[in-house]
């Protein structure tokens, strides 16, 4: 998934940098990713690790982690569920099509208008076989993972969900076909949460915490709001020409708070390493960061150069360079 502020790039590099500094042998030891977002940086370390904590306040998120990172063992009858969801016989009163796609005078374009149907039809059957308990829950998350990423691959945005293309891009074109969203078997039992960064912290403890909050005041609430609306699938009543929902907002992304709610997560981290992904242009600055982290212990940091997000091909036309900086704060609390 084309996600703002992805490590998918930058998991090697935070992976050989959590090596060189807690060492090789992670097998005893308690990874959290506090700020999850797609999973990337938890996928990488879940069979390094004891066991991965995982947690995003955005509900589309706790759904991709449920699969990629709690689900760790075979799910039973995989295949045969994907084929069954991809050949039932299309719905058209779901509430995808009904306000989101073009054909149901809706005017909204998020998916093409057969796209709409077969996100609602899958949806609903999913949750019918939830109801009649035909799947349990590694099985729901799993097939609500396959949903959320096989959508995403079809909808006619630039790339996040702030507005839709008046045009039905090549890609949104394209039939959606659910594919399996496949995760890493092993033995080990994993924890997903679905909660504020900082009133979760207070509950948890572990040896490696990773954040990535995020770093501008782009909300990922309302960016991907379409995920979320899939993800939930209850119904209310979309306002404007976006038909975006009410979101939740966070204060990473308020240059008037992120200063204050990053200190006090520092503050009550019980975690002996800590590492923060932030890249130079951020809401805090480097000195910002540099400051706080040093209050609670040894601090040192670690920096690579980077290629900024696209959000579409345009965008970066205005930027006067496309390389940024990305940084790794590390701490020995
Ligand atoms: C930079 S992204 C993380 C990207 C992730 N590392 C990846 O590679 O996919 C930041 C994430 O923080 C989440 N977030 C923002 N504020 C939060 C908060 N207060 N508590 C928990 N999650 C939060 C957003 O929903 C978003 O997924």
């Amino acid at each position: 998934m084309n996600y703002i502020g992805s490590k998918y790039k930058l998991s090697d590099f935070i992976k050989s940098t959590v090596y060189s500094v807690v060492g090789k042998d992670l097998s005893n030891k308690v990874f959290c990713d506090l700020f999850a977002g797609t999973g990337i940086v938890g996928r990488k370390f879940k069979k390094e690790v004891r066991q991965v904590i995982s947690n995003d306040f955005e509900y589309y998120s706790f759904v991709l982690n449920k699969n990629y990172i709690e689900n760790h063992l075979e799910i039973e009858d995989k295949q045969e569920l994907i084929d069954k969801l991809n050949n039932l016989l299309l719905i058209e009163n779901g509430f995808i099509y009904q306000n989101y796609c073009l054909g149901s005078g809706s005017e909204r374009q998020y998916f093409s208008d057969e796209n709409g149907k077969k996100i609602d039809t899958i949806r609903t059957k999913i949750q019918e076989w939830k109801q009649n308990n035909r799947i349990n829950d590694s099985q729901y998350y799993f097939l609500l993972a396959s949903l959320l990423e096989s959508a995403d691959k079809v909808a006619n945005t630039a790339s996040v969900y702030g507005a839709f293309l008046k045009h039905l891009k090549k890609s949104a074109q394209k039939e959606l076909i659910l594919q399996s969203a496949d995760f890493e078997i092993n033995d080990n039992e994993h924890q997903v949460f679905n909660q504020n960064s900082n009133e979760l912290i207070q509950r948890i403890q572990g040896d490696i915490l990773y954040l990535d909050p995020p770093y501008n005041i782009r909300q990922y609430g309302s960016n991907y709001h379409m995920l979320n609306t899939i993800a939930r699938y209850k119904q209310f009543e979309p306002k404007g020409k976006t038909g975006l929902p009410a979101y939740q907002k966070s204060k990473y992304c308020s240059k008037n708070f992120v200063l204050q709610e990053f200190d006090n997560l520092i503050k009550q981290a019980n975690f002996e390493y800590i590492f923060l992904s932030y890249n130079n242009e951020g809401l805090m600055s480097v000195a910002d960061v540099q400051n706080t982290m040093s209050k609670y212990g040894n601090y040192h940091l670690e920096k690579i150069a980077y290629q900024r997000f696209k959000a579409d091909k345009t965008e970066n036309r205005n930027h006067k360079a496309n390389k940024t900086e990305e940084y790794l704060h590390i701490l020995k609390k």
